[in-house]
């Protein structure tokens, strides 16, 4: 069964890490794609890499304006709307009492507006279809606050609220649209490069020399997606086999 193949699949933050390695192997599969990052020039190698069937837009996801135009290219260029992962997140974590306002305000735009944003683009299309998936990256700071993850937690645990709430939502209508969380440990990407709070940096480097490389994450959005319309995969917590938290 390929469930995969021929869905048009929209991707945030594609430039790098999760996003792109997601881009890579859907593409693969056989997916349409079309993704969207701030970094043009990256996403244009990607493109280039990944061949047929991909379309880029540049896109801040805190602009609603421009995840809305990032679905209408989906709906343009190939005629629906099949899965939105919404990938595109920061983690600048640092400890409340550097007071570091401007990393708060950027987390919330981007892990949690920029979420919504996205849903808020992609659902009408999906309803319409009376099909779709919104595949949403958490954390496992998601699921447990440590000491200099507070922000960056509350944004991913709100984007788990705001998924089961969705799926919620979605079920009592009956629209047959699925939803995934995908909550990761440390993986190996560029996301702990904006962390400017030295202290915390230290220990997440620690952290990450154990970090899994990105196509672990992007296997499981894989599966996800591949799995038969009427099984709603919801949720996945993807570790170092050796981090504790
Ligand atoms: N790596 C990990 O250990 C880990 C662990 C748990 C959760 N996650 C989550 O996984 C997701 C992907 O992160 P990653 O690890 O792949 O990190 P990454 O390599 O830094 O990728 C983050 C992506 O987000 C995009 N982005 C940032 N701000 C944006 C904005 N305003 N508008 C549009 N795109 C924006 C970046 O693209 P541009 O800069 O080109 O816009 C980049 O492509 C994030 O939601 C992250 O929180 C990662």
């Amino acid at each position: 069964m390929n469930n995969v193949k021929g869905k048009v699949v929209v991707i945030t933050g594609a430039s790098s890490g999760i996003g792109e390695e997601t881009a890579s192997l859907l593409a693969e599969n056989g997916a349409k794609l079309v993704l969207g990052a701030r970094r043009i020039d990256k996403l244009e190698e990607i493109q280039q890499k990944i061949g047929d069937n991909v379309s880029i837009q540049k896109t801040d996801v805190t602009n609603a304006e421009d995840v809305n135009t990032l679905i209408e290219t989906a709906y343009n260029d190939f005629g629906r709307v099949d899965v939105l992962i919404n990938n595109a997140g920061l983690m600048p974590q640092s400890f409340l009492d550097k007071n570091k306002q401007d990393e708060w305000n950027q987390m919330i735009d981007v892990n949690i507006k920029g979420v919504l944003y996205g849903i808020g683009a992609a659902l009408p299309y999906m309803r319409k279809q009376n099909s779709g998936h919104i595949i949403n990256l958490a954390s496992v700071a998601g699921h447990a606050v440590f000491p200099g993850s507070a922000v960056y937690s509350g944004t991913k645990y709100a984007v788990r609220a705001i998924t089961e709430g969705l799926r919620q939502e979605e079920a009592t209508v009956g629209s047959k649209i699925r939803t995934t969380i995908l909550s990761p440990g440390a993986i190996d990407t560029e996301l702990t490069d904006h962390i400017s709070d030295k202290e915390i940096k230290k220990g997440v480097d620690e952290l990450y020399e154990d970090a899994i490389k990105p196509d672990a994450i992007a296997r499981a959005i894989s599966y996800a997606i591949n799995e038969p319309e009427n099984a709603s995969v919801n949720e996945f917590i993807i570790r170092p086999s050796n981090q504790i938290l």
